[in-house]
């Protein structure tokens, strides 16, 4: 038998299945019924299409409602009229004159050795070997057995400071990215376990190399004992770079910040807004202190405002809460994997 016979044979025998059902239904039924039957069957019908058009409506306006909202979300992320941190009393943090001695004594042989020359080594280390390979989730935890020095504000854990970073951001309904941000900017710190020559090397504010310290950076008086200060190749304005020749081309001081911004450069889907974020959150003398304005180029304001649109998320958020890691590590572990690929992480 041909195909096409073959498939005529088969609609045939559909059609009249479909058929013997009907007959089946109304066989029965008393004639004089039989009409009363197939109305209340019709209007039946027609209820159900009905309701199945106002569900179909229901669900396309629901539809309509989240697009509004995921627009809303993605086009309104530097605005910070609802923010958190507007009730909170800013004049509490980054009081370094009241600091523990703990952070002078810190800031003192991070200014005196950040320079040039362990800069450039610094980076030759991090691209010539992988220090170690593991999930986000578990570098987290890891890093939780660090208390940073330079930190006048809090001391909290590494990840009780994540969680009120990622947690502050995400209550102001900021995009997904910008969580994710906030829960790994500090990530880098677990140079701390490998690399490291103390902490001068991995915490605290981060500065240009290569030229004039700014006098804008905390305890600028530190780095007269900083061998670059009397340098004439690295001690002018400019020193080393050229008037608005971009940040990515300034070498800033090597640390947690630097790392980390490495590493999800190389291994993440984060933008490059998000890349800023992680990159410069410590260059306090720029994005706070308005200081080397001389070394940005075009992209650098717009990257400005996306790390000013963070820093009061990492600054404001630093409070006695802690969260329950294990009742949170779902849902961020559902964020770590929509931007990292790889399950394991090269650091
Ligand atoms: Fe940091
Ligand atoms: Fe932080």
């Amino acid at each position: 038998m041909s195909t096409e016979n073959k498939n005529k044979k088969i609609e045939k025998s559909t059609t009249s299945s479909k058929s013997t059902v009907v007959v089946t239904k109304y066989q029965n039924v008393d004639k004089s019924k039989l009409l009363e039957k197939i109305d209340d069957d019709i209007q039946e019908l027609n209820r159900l299409k009905k309701q199945i058009q106002m569900q179909s409506e229901e669900n396309t306006q629901k539809m309509k409602e989240l697009e509004l909202k995921s627009t809303q979300i993605v086009t309104n992320w530097k605005d910070s009229t609802n923010a958190f941190w507007k009730d909170v009393d800013q004049r509490e943090f980054r009081q370094y004159e009241l600091a523990y001695d703990r952070v002078k004594v810190f800031y003192k042989e991070q200014h005196t050795k950040q320079t040039v020359a362990y800069n450039i080594q610094a980076r030759i280390n991090f691209k010539t070997k992988i220090r170690d390979k593991m999930p986000v989730w578990d570098a987290l935890i890891k890093l939780n057995n660090l208390l940073d020095e330079s930190d006048p504000d809090t001391e909290l854990s590494q990840i009780d400071h994540a969680l009120q970073t990622a947690e502050a951001i995400r209550r102001d309904k900021k995009p997904r990215w910008f969580q994710l941000v906030g829960l790994i900017h500090d990530l880098g710190k677990l140079l701390y376990f490998y690399d490291s020559k103390g902490q001068w090397d991995v915490v605290g504010d981060t500065f240009p190399v290569g030229c004039k310290f700014s006098k804008k950076i905390i305890y600028h008086d530190f780095f007269k004992e900083n061998p670059d200060f009397k340098n004439p190749l690295y001690n002018t304005k400019f020193g080393i770079y050229s008037r608005h020749c971009g940040l990515a081309n300034v070498m800033l001081s090597w640390g947690h910040d630097e790392y980390m911004y490495h590493l999800a450069k190389e291994q993440s889907t984060l933008p490059a807004e998000a890349l800023a974020m992680i990159r410069y959150h410590s260059f306090y003398p720029w994005h706070h202190e308005g200081a080397y304005k001389y070394l940005m180029d075009e992209k650098d304001h717009e990257m400005l405002s996306a790390v000013s649109a963070f820093n009061p998320y990492d600054l404001y958020s630093k409070n006695d809460i802690t969260y329950d890691i294990e009742e949170l590590r779902p849902y961020y572990q559902e964020l770590i994997d929509e931007f990292f690929p790889n399950k394991l992480v090269e650091f």
